[in-house]
């Protein structure tokens, strides 16, 4: 039977990653849900189990390129294209109490790393499979703490830093891949209760991730280079 289409999804094991790989799946999605360790991801494996056929778990840490493309080989060895990738894994390091003049210069790396390098390796190691894709778009999941005008720095240097860095790839990666027909848009989630947020983010995963799939479903070439909220409409925060 065909299905709507192919996604990959990374960060899967837990939070919004988790909750995506559940909702494309019930929406008739074969879904490539990468994780750092497949053997320990039990909430993972269980949605794979319940979705057997459509949900196949794959090992990926974003930090190793040698990894990110040993990714890449196994996922062409399993489809001939992909219409979805979907950036999403991502760390908060650092402390909140930071600021400028005694800010830490490791979490930063590690920021960049991950939120940053690790959403371009992954991208590149696919780009060939979303080449041959149908409708094929590019998903990184952002935050307001990249935006240049926030008004509000509750959240860690680090973080901000790498999000407005990871928007400024997504405008790039949006006009260099435009002929190509790739849709790449950058999307704000939500405030959405995840280990990450904490048990005070005002967003039910469940109910956020089935927004979210829908949205990411619904995305077209008319949106490259966005910035969008969970409901696919302009965000609210400004570059
Ligand atoms: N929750 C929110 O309110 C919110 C708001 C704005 C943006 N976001 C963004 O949404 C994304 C998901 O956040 P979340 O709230 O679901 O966070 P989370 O619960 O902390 O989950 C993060 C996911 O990323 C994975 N990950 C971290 N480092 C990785 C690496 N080096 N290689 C591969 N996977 C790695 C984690 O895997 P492990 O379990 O192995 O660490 C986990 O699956 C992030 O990009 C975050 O910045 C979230």
């Amino acid at each position: 039977m065909k299905t709507p289409g192919t996604v990959l999804i990374t960060g899967t094991n837990r939070g919004i990653g988790l909750g995506l790989t559940r909702h494309f799946a019930l929406r008739g999605w074969r879904v490539f849900a990468a994780c750092r360790r497949p053997s320990e991801a039990t909430a993972l494996r269980a949605v794979a189990a319940a979705h057997a056929g459509r949900v196949e778990v794959l090992k990926l840490e974003v930090r190793d390129q040698a990894g990110v493309e040993t990714m890449g080989r196994e996922l062409l060895s399993r489809t001939a294209s992909l219409d979805l990738l979907v950036n999403n894994a991502g760390i908060l390091p650092g402390d909140d109490s930071e600021a400028a003049g005694n800010l830490s210069i490791a979490p930063i790396l590690d920021a960049f790393d991950v939120n940053v390098a690790g959403v371009i390796r992954v991208t590149q190691a696919v780009l060939p499979l979303l080449r041959k894709g149908s409708n094929p778009r590019i998903v990184n999941i952002t935050s307001g703490g990249g935006s240049l005008k926030a008004t509000s720095f509750r959240r860690h240097y680090s973080y901000s830093l790498s999000k407005a860095a990871l928007n400024m790839f997504t405008r790039r990666a949006a006009h260099d891949l435009k002929p190509s027909g790739i849709t790449v848009v950058c999307v704000s989630p939500g405030f959405i209760r995840t280990d990450m947020a904490g048990p005070e983010a005002t967003l039910p995963l469940d109910e956020a991730t089935e927004v979210l799939a829908g949205t990411f479903e619904r995305l077209g070439p008319e949106q490259t280079g966005q910035w969008i909220d969970r409901f696919g409409q302009p965000s609210e925060f400004a570059w």
